[in-house]
Formats: structure tokens, C-alpha cells, sequence
């Protein structure tokens, strides 16, 4: 395995494909300005994780709402798609990816005009009341609340995605994997791998005989394990590359 392979031999598998799909972590959303969790000022060394386990959002609703409307609220709101995010809904337009699975909560892939979105965590989009069941849009909620509470039963609304501690959202869960088990080419783009069971995904594609494209300007758990074609670098920088070479090629 070398230190970063070509972006052509990318586009020849890319080109090579029958079902290709993409998984996305929190690395292809820094260049729209939305910190990574891990690494050098990553949202975790900034702020407790706890702020999204689940028992302890229900137990401190105040403390947590304060930290989750301040991370996901107040700075993601205002995030915009860039080029790689772009450039994977164009792959899809041109029907050389079949959809994008993505461990994100900030929406950036609907939004750049991606079509088939599996959110693996859900979507910061919207909020749920977990007593009732009740969903609202946050963009609606007045979240300068202490705390968001339900117009039905008072209960406090907690965001529609998935808490440490919380079982995956069943439907993109399921899709992702009928996906995974599809795909005859997965292109990884900045994730560590560290998150279960998402991480499972592109190993689920592996096993299946597909070939593993990485984009992430660090090494992560799944270049030494499954990754075939490592292209080291930022997801807009080499993704811009690719769809150069394609539009060349096609
Ligand atoms: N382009 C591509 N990748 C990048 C870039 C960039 N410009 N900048 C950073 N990265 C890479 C980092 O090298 C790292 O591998 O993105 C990854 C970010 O790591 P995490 O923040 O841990 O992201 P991810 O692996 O997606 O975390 C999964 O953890 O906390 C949970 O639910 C949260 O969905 C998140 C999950």
C-alpha cells in the first residue's frame, strides 16, 4: 500500500462500476466549516461527548440542550455544501453512484442535490418529542427555550438523531447495508472508522468482493484494512480531481 495512490486509478474503478456508492464521515463537511468530532480541534476536545448520550441528555435536559444548540444549532446551522459534496451528486446524477451513506447529521448531502441519502445518525434537521412521538422541525422550534418542549405533551423535544447509547435509525440502517452488500465499489471519504456500527459498512462491502476507494488526508481504521486505493488529501481538493478526470473520460 503506498502513501496516496492516483486519482486515475480511482477513476478507472469509478468508471469500472456497476454499483458504486459513497460513505461519507464527518471530515467531508470541515471544508463547509463543520469541525471534525476526533483529531486536532475536533468537537471532542472541545466539549464532553456526554453532551449526546442519551441517559445523560434525559437526566441534565438543560445542560445538554445548552451544549447540542450551540454545536449543532447555532454553528452548523449556517454550513453550506462544498465542491465534494457537489461532486457526489453529480455522480449520482450521471449515474455512477447509486447513493451516498453518510454518518453526518448536518443535511449538506440533500442539500448539495444528492438524491438517495442513507443518514446512518439521522438529521439534525428535525426535532422528536421521545415521550409522544411528536416531530417538529427545528427550524420552527424556538430554541432559545431552555429547554424545546412539546406542544402535545410537554415532554422535552430532543433532536431526531442518533445519541450514544441509541439504536440506529432501523430504515437507513437497513438500507445502507442492502447497499453495502450491492456495491461493487465504496469511495470512503474523511471518516476515521471508529464508530460502530457504521464503520461496519464499507468492511460489509469488502467481504462482498468490492473494491474500497479512501479520501482523508489522515490514515484512518480503514486504510490499512480495507481501503484499496488511498487518495490522501481533502475531500475537495481530490474530489475535484476526480470529477475533472471523468468529465475528460466520459
Ligand atoms: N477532507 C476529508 N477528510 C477529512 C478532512 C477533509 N478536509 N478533514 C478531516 N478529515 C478526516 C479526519 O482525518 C478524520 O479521519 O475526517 C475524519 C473525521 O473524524 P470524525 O470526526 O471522527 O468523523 P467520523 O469518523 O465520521 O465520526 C463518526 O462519530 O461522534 C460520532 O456521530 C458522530 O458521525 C460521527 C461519528
Amino acid at each position: 500500500m503506498t502513501t496516496s495512490d492516483s486519482v486515475d486509478s480511482a477513476v478507472e474503478l469509478i468508471l469500472n462500476s456497476n454499483f458504486a456508492i459513497a460513505f461519507t464521515g464527518a471530515g467531508i463537511s470541515v471544508e463547509s466549516g463543520i469541525p471534525p468530532f476526533r483529531g486536532k480541534d475536533g468537537l471532542w476536545s472541545k466539549y464532553d461527548p456526554n453532551v449526546l448520550d442519551l441517559n445523560n441528555f434525559f437526566l441534565f435536559p438543560v445542560e445538554s440542550w445548552k451544549v447540542i444548540k450551540e454545536i449543532f444549532y447555532d454553528f452548523f446551522g449556517s454550513a453550506k455544501p462544498n465542491s465534494a459534496h457537489i461532486a457526489l451528486a453529480e455522480l449520482e446524477h450521471r449515474k455512477m453512484i447509486k447513493a451516498v451513506i453518510t454518518q453526518n447529521i448536518d443535511n449538506l448531502h440533500t442539500i448539495a442535490g444528492s438524491k438517495e441519502v442513507y443518514e446512518f445518525h439521522g438529521n439534525s434537521r428535525m426535532l422528536v418529542c421521545p415521550n409522544c412521538g411528536e416531530n417538529y422541525v427545528a427550524a420552527e422550534v424556538d430554541l432559545n427555550e431552555i429547554v424545546p418542549l412539546c406542544n402535545k405533551c410537554h415532554g422535552v423535544l430532543k433532536p431526531d438523531f442518533i445519541f450514544f447509547g441509541e439504536s440506529i435509525t432501523t430504515l437507513a440502517y437497513q438500507k445502507s447495508v442492502e447497499a453495502a452488500e450491492k456495491a461493487d465499489l465504496v469511495i470512503i471519504i474523511g471518516s476515521t472508522g471508529e464508530v460502530t456500527p457504521a464503520s461496519m459498512i464499507p468492511t460489509i462491502a469488502k467481504q462482498n468482493g468490492a473494491k474500497i476507494i479512501e479520501i482523508n488526508p489522515e490514515r484512518s481504521l480503514f486504510t490499512d484494512s480495507v481501503t484499496d486505493v488511498f487518495l490522501q488529501g481533502k475531500a475537495t481538493v481530490i474530489m475535484e480531481q476526480i470529477i475533472n478526470e471523468l468529465k475528460l473520460k466520459v
